[in-house]
């Protein structure tokens, strides 16, 4: 009996025991593929050596400092690091801050362009308008923000009500479209919609819109046509509305850019980072604010009320620059972009089984739908728990892949996330596809065994 408060206190987890590149081992002996890179953080793949030393060697120096007494040079150098991979129009007197995960950089976000509004005399904005589908975090604030109604059904009573727009989700286009929606009439009205919202709540109440350049977790892998940010960015700017781009899970380079939106060449005004950043070394997080954002508050107060005792500790920002450097020194976002095709083509094999609906995604960040009946595209049974039965077989085989369920409607849908770490080799990845076979083919016989 343990004391460990677990996700799911009626489940078994395995003890988790070592890990070196791609690989993972438990102290039962059992080896594991990483196929999500543990829930899309580890970008780097495990046991990365240079990151290991840089935070002995700053452990060895000094493990922590209050950012209300001192600013760490660690901090400093990944500040300056991330900052300058920010595109032109942020770059320019931007700043980073630092958090100890996504959750925290999405609730500093807010707080940020709250405070921003602030400073700089718009006191009316307070309305942060989000995105059904999509998901921002555990805390209050960002669950408030988050579109994912499992999650924050127990929760609805505390949270603050705000508006919803829809995400484009061309495999289940509102439009009815056979197939995946690339009608640009159709995205554009997705787009649209955030200008209705912001007419009828008052376009000066209307602080921030944050989504997710391509949404993760709760929708699995769903990328917008090229119209849809272009189109969001002009109707932000038109009504002075701030774009915080949620890039804690495609940020610095698991869509094959550097940050999400540089895939449509759009500029936001805020960048949530997190996972990816210090690719799991250690809990860090980040916020971007763009020189504009900075510019609002160094000409009024200066001060940014705010803050978490463990931000910008030394050790993360340590292990983040580490991180960072790790990337540019082997070029690796360039190749998840010059690799994404090499993932994409061995996913599109498993169309073969008839369970796969729809296979999409981003450079590294790929999605599988799973569907009863691809014509129709009718979803499971919610209570099957399909893409649990499919993490699971994958479990079986020694593959972890990433579940997610609710992508409809918050009930129904089933889908599955494959990300491996940048650093995967070509076997490694044909070895995920094999496994990931196997397991959906155990499905499959499962589900048949059920009817
Ligand atoms: C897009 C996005 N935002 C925010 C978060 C929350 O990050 P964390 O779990 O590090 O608090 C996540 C986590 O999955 C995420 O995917």
């Amino acid at each position: 009996m343990s004391s460990f408060f677990y996700r799911n206190l009626k489940r078994a987890y395995p003890v988790i025991q070592s890990a070196k590149g791609v690989w993972v081992s438990d102290t039962d002996g059992n080896s594991y593929l990483d196929g999500s890179s543990g829930a899309i953080v580890a970008n780097l793949g495990h046991g990365v050596k240079p990151i290991n030393d840089a935070i002995c060697q700053q452990l060895s120096r000094v493990a922590f400092a209050h950012t209300s007494q001192f600013v760490s040079q660690s901090a400093l150098d990944l500040a300056e690091r991330i900052v300058a991979l920010t595109p032109d129009g942020f770059r320019s007197g931007a700043r980073a801050y630092f958090t100890s995960g996504g959750s925290e950089s999405v609730e500093t976000a807010i707080k940020m362009a709250r405070a921003y509004c602030v400073e700089t005399g718009q006191s009316a904005r307070t309305t942060v308008v989000s995105r059904r589908n999509s998901y921002h975090g555990s805390t209050v604030g960002a669950l408030s923000a988050t579109g994912h109604p499992a999650r924050r059904r127990p929760y609805l009573p505390i949270l603050k009500a705000q508006p919803q727009v829809s995400p484009v989700y061309q495999y289940r286009c509102r439009c009815g479209n056979e197939g995946v929606c690339q009608s640009p009439a159709c995205t554009i009205a997705c787009a649209d919609e955030l200008e209705s919202i912001f007419l009828a709540e008052g376009p000066e109440n209307v602080l921030a819109f944050i989504a997710e350049p391509v949404v993760g977790a709760a929708l699995g892998a769903a990328a917008p046509g090229p119209q849809y940010w272009p189109r969001v960015r002009e109707i932000c700017t038109k009504y002075g509305v701030l774009l915080i781009a949620d890039d804690v899970m495609t940020g610095l380079g698991r869509v094959g850019a550097n940050f999400g939106l540089d895939l449509w060449g759009v500029v936001p005004d805020v960048i949530c980072l997190g996972k990816g950043l210090s690719s799991g070394y250690m809990p860090l997080g980040a916020v971007l604010a763009s020189g504009r954002i900075v510019e609002g508050f160094e000409c009024n107060s200066g001060v940014f009320e705010h803050g978490f005792t463990y931000s910008g500790h030394p050790v993360a920002c340590a292990a983040g620059v580490a991180a960072v450097d790790f990337l540019a020194e082997h070029n690796l976002i360039a190749q998840v972009a010059a690799r994404e095709a090499e993932l994409f083509a061995g996913l599109e094999q498993l169309r073969r089984f008839d369970l796969v609906g729809d296979v999409r995604g981003r450079g590294f960040l790929s999605g599988i739908e799973l569907v009863r009946n691809r014509k129709s595209k009718e979803p499971f049974d919610p209570d099957l728990r399909v893409s649990q039965l499919l993490a699971k077989a994958a479990l079986k085989t020694g593959l972890l892949i990433y579940p997610g369920s609710g992508s409809i409607d918050g009930t129904n849908g089933d889908h599955v996330i494959v990300a491996p770490p940048f650093t995967i080799s070509a076997e490694e990845l044909q070895e995920i596809l094999i496994r990931l076979s196997v397991a959906l083919e155990s499905v499959v016989t499962e589900l048949a065994a059920q009817v």
